[in-house]
């Protein structure tokens, strides 16, 4: 199983971050000087992946410009000897070979992942959603790759979250194969405190096998009115061996404004340009650095 493909969702309406996504992306939202899709591009390309598969809408073409090449700015920094900032944005349009299907309706993450059927043929693929970026040693893709390559399975990404968290995510029915690594055989998108099956929950990161394509095809709408990846996983895991992989690393929720904050203060503390400033900002107003 060799996975070389992956799919960004990036079709959502992101109300969380409203009114900045009113006409922004909020997968274009700077993390720093890049924007958020661009660390989980990178995330990607660093677990080999060579072709990527951006799920858009016709609010976002702010993406496809970003990663497209821009001539004229490229003239005039090269005239100016701003070879750093040229040398920048080419990498950003150069990373991997990065292609576009729009959703036409947002009709949910199953719904988005569908539309990548044809680009995605046999192949198993990942999926990386577009607003979670994750700090971590090995890339957390990598992570679940390994996992999906040993047990031929497909793969879900995990961490324990807290009891107050659960609702907000999928909860996974999972036994132990190994130290971090568990075979599902049920889950639950947004269960509440009684229907929850462990505080095991799936956090942005999935690598699937094309299987899950006839799935989603005839997957109702679920909680929300939108067609859920997770009930189309649900039926996955009856079918096929999907694991779950309790991956070393973090993870951020760029979509909500506190997650947002969290990656975008801790980022600073690590970028050459910031980290001085701000440790000695934190400092001084008596904040934690
Ligand atoms: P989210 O629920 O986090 O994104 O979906 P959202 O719908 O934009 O968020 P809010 O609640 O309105 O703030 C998870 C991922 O699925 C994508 C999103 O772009 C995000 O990457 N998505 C969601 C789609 O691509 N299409 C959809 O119909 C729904």
């Amino acid at each position: 199983m060799k996975i070389k493909k992956a799919v960004i969702p990036a079709a959502g309406f992101g109300t969380r971050m409203l009114p900045a996504t009113k006409t922004v992306p909020k997968e274009m939202l700077p993390l720093l000087d890049k924007p958020v899709i661009q660390y989980i591009i990178e995330e990607a390309v660093a677990a080999g992946i060579e072709d990527i598969l951006i799920i858009t809408n016709r609010a976002k073409s702010a993406m496809d410009d970003y990663f497209d090449y821009h001539p004229e700015l490229e003239e005039r920094l090269y005239r100016d000897g701003k070879l750093k900032e040229r040398e920048a944005i080419r990498h950003a349009a150069d990373m991997a070979n990065i292609f576009y299907v729009r959703q036409k309706e947002t009709r949910g993450l199953g719904h988005a992942i569908w539309r990548a059927k044809d680009f995605i043929g046999q192949d198993p693929f990942a999926v990386l959603l577009g607003d979670d970026i994750m700090r971590a040693e090995v890339p957390v893709t990598k992570q679940l790759i390994d996992a999906a390559e040993k047990y031929n399975a497909s793969c879900v990404g995990t961490q324990k979250v807290a009891d107050d968290a659960v609702g907000r995510y999928s909860s996974l029915q999972i036994s132990p194969l190994e130290k971090t690594v568990y075979k599902v055989t049920d889950m639950n998108e947004k269960p509440t405190p009684e229907e929850k099956f462990s505080n095991f929950a799936i956090l942005g990161r999935y690598v699937l096998t094309p299987g899950i394509f006839d799935i989603l095809e005839n997957t109702p709408p679920g909680k929300g009115g939108e067609i859920q990846l997770t009930d189309g996983l649900r039926t996955l895991c009856q079918r096929e061996p999907v694991v779950a992989k309790e991956f070393a690393g973090r993870r951020y929720d760029t979509g909500n404004l506190c997650g947002f904050l969290e990656a975008t203060l801790e980022l600073a503390l690590d970028h050459p340009e910031t980290k001085d400033f701000m440790q000695s900002y934190l400092r001084q107003n008596r904040l934690e650095g």
